[in-house]
This record gives C-alpha cells, structure tokens and sequence, in this order.
C-alpha cells in the first residue's frame, strides 16, 4: 500500500503526459484535415494548392502596419502624357483581328517537346511582352525564372514527378484522374529534361518597399495570369510550343531549389520549345462563339 501511495505522483505525472500526447496528435489530425477543406461547406478541393494563397487580401497573419503606401515624390505625382496608338481603317482592324484568331486558334498545348536550341533573346522578347500586363496599381508583382541549366532541369523534374505522382495516386481522386485520361497526362514529365527552357512564373504576394516595409501587391493572381496569357500568346505568335502546368504542391520546393523569396508563389511552369517532328495533340474541339458570347 505505502508502495502505491508513493508511486501515485509517478503515475499522475505518466497519465498527464499520455493525455498530453493524445490531444495534440488529435489536434494535429484536425488541422490537416481543415488543410483539405475550404470554408464553402467544407467540401474537399483537392486542386487547391494551400502553397498559393489564391485570396489578394492582406493575409490575416499578417499586420496592417507591416504595409506601408507608396511614399516618395516621384511615386506620388505621376505625370499623366497623351495617348495617341496608331488608329487601323475598319478594314484593316478585320483583317487584323481575323488573322490573330487564326494564329491563337492554332494553339496547342504540347506535351512533347524538341531539345532544337532556340535564341535566348525570343525568350526574353516574349517575357518583356509578358511584362506588358496590366496589374492591380501597377504593381506588377511577377518574377519568371527561366532555368535552362540541365542540372537545375533535371532537379525539378523530380520534384514535379515525384508530387505528382502523389497527386494522380492519392490527392485528385478518381473523378479528377478520369477527367484526365483522354488528355493522356500523367506524372511522367520527359519534357522537363529536354525542353530548352523552363519558364516558372510566380507571383508575388506582397512586394517590398526600400525601407523593407511590405507593399499591397492588389489583385497580384489576376495580374500575374494575365502576363502568363499574353506570354502564351508570344510564344505561339513565334512558333514556339509550351504547355500549361500548374504543378499541384510542388510550390515550396521549387521556391527553395530556385532560392526564391517566401513572398513569391509558384503559379505555373512552362517548358518552352519548339514541337518535336512527331508530336500529337488531344483531337480536342473549342466552344462555337455562341456557347462562350452573351449579347445584351
Ligand atoms: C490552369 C491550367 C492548368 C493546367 N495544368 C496542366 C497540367 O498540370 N498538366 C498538363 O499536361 N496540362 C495542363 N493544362 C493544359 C490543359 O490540359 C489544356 O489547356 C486543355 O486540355 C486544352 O487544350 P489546349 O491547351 O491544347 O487547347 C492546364 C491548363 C490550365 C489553363
């Protein structure tokens, strides 16, 4: 009896710590749990990448007064100049628009990519285009890396293929992995290794002032998917080929290997090059213009 009286503390201590330990591996149960959800009824959006930050708000962990507005002179009184484009005749601007719908109507997202050298400078031509997008404020908060290092290729083939093929497996789900069948996508990404370039765009979720105070990036998805659509359409209006990929949770890996800043949030990967001789594409049909146009 005196035994287990004086073992009684030692057993106390024992059960708190084994209550202690059974809470918070519940707790953590619970928060990957909410991970998988989001606020609209909870239902599991499996192509949500938590890594992106899909809100522009001013993240709720953040501090308000870790913003800060533009501050100097020359930010404040922009001059406004005129505006005079070349204006086209009614004929022309037809003609014009005929001919970039035929050129864009051509465009294929090409999963099978030559290694055929092509010019640094058109890649930098169709990142300056790219850079011609508007953004929320003129903030401009998009970064593309452009990795042509076949080492750097290489590593980020691995990273890709290995989270994706934890993706097909695992996180889509049968209905996603079926939606994809007829495309004939999978985890395996040779043309990550022969694509002459990879072009990953990110965006940047706040930008940061001289003074290292972080400023608004409004709108920053919206602005950085408009850039990567006016660059698909470069590259298309050269006679390059790419495909989209938006590389579900492969985000804070890629970041570290590219030794990019936590503000920046991995949006998509482009390979980019030309076709290779034998390269097929999904017999995939587009909308008529009276599926995809209201007029009112
Ligand atoms: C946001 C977005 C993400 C995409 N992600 C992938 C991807 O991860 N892998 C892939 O092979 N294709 C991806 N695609 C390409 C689509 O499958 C393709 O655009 C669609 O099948 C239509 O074909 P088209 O681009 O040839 O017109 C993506 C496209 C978009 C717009």
């Amino acid at each position: 009896m005196a035994l287990f009286s004086s073992l009684t503390p030692v057993f106390v201590a024992v059960l708190c710590v084994i209550i202690g330990f059974i809470i918070k591996n519940s707790q953590k149960k619970d928060e990957s749990r909410s991970k998988e959800k989001r606020s609209d009824g909870g239902k599991v959006r499996p192509w949500v990448d938590e890594d992106l930050q899909d809100d522009t708000e001013i993240n709720s962990k953040d501090n308000e007064d870790d913003y800060e507005c533009l501050e100097t002179e020359d930010e404040n009184n922009l001059h406004h100049i005129p505006y005079t484009p070349h204006q086209y005749s009614a004929s022309e601007i037809l003609e014009r628009s005929e001919k970039f719908y035929s050129l864009m109507n051509l465009r294929r997202s090409v999963r099978f990519i030559s290694p055929e050298p092509v010019p640094r400078e058109v890649i930098n031509n169709v990142i300056l285009t790219a850079g011609t997008a508007p953004s929320g404020a003129h903030t401009e908060p998009w970064t593309f890396v452009v990795v042509t290092d076949a080492d750097v290729k290489h590593k980020i083939r691995e990273i890709v293929e290995e989270e994706e093929e934890i993706n097909y497996k695992q996180r889509m789900g049968d209905k996603w992995v079926h939606d994809l069948k007829r495309l004939r996508t999978n985890w395996v990404k040779e043309y990550l290794d022969i694509a002459p370039y990879l072009i990953l765009i990110f965006k940047q979720i706040h930008g940061v002032h001289p003074n290292g105070k972080k400023k608004t990036h409004y709108y920053n998805e919206i602005s950085v998917s408009i850039a990567c659509g006016i660059l698909l359409a470069a590259l298309q209006n050269v006679g390059l080929v790419t495909v989209t990929t938006t590389p579900l949770n492969c985000g804070p890996q890629l970041r570290a290997l590219l030794q990019r800043p936590a503000n920046e949030k991995l949006l998509m990967l482009l390979p980019v090059g030309y076709p290779t001789s034998d390269a097929t594409v999904p017999d995939l049909k587009r909308k008529d213009l009276n599926d995809i146009m209201v007029n009112v």
